[in-house]
């Protein structure tokens, strides 16, 4: 539907848009957990400022932590038919979990990776992801900012 110049189908996706944040293990630990690696910024800050990012955008969100991959495994096979973009940070499961991979790639919704630290400047077993392959792509290194990154990214993915 297009009148005049602004595509209201576009516009009404971008307005009711549902993004699903994911957070895998020791996630809930942020602010205390190796500071000088994650900074002092805990997750229900991180969860505030998407929140706050989202309502100006228009978007909804959920907002979820768990250290159980199975549990990681349920939200992304539910999502399917309830929102528009998964933005995924695994944690560990990103370097070890097969079955994460095998859920992304099986629900079929966008995914966008996400880490607060720049995996690839750390020890090599971060370097490998196993759901860079089935995700969209990857934003890392841009600490609590990563998250915000992926709203805008998720946004502009639907908004096309
Ligand atoms: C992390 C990076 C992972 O390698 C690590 O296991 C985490 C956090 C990040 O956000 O920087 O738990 O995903």
């Amino acid at each position: 539907m297009e009148i005049g110049s602004t595509n209201w189908v576009a516009l009404f996706r971008f307005r009711f848009m549902k993004i699903l944040f994911l957070n895998g293990p020791n996630l809930n630990l942020l602010g205390h957990r190796e500071p000088e690696v994650y900074g002092r910024t805990t997750l229900t800050d991180i969860e505030a400022n998407v929140r706050k990012r989202a309502a100006q955008l228009g978007a909804g969100i959920d907002f979820r932590q768990s250290n159980l991959e199975g549990e990681l495994v349920a939200w992304i096979q539910q999502a399917k038919g309830e929102f528009d973009v998964i933005v995924l940070n695994a944690a560990a499961y990103t370097h070890t979990s097969i079955a994460l991979r095998d859920a992304i790639a099986g629900v079929g919704l966008p995914t966008i990776e996400i880490h607060l630290s720049n995996v690839h400047a750390r020890e090599e077993f971060r370097h490998k992801s196993l759901i860079a392959p089935v995700c969209l792509g990857q934003i890392t290194g841009f600490g609590p900012n990563s998250y915000i990154l992926a709203l805008d990214a998720s946004i502009n993915i639907k908004a096309k």
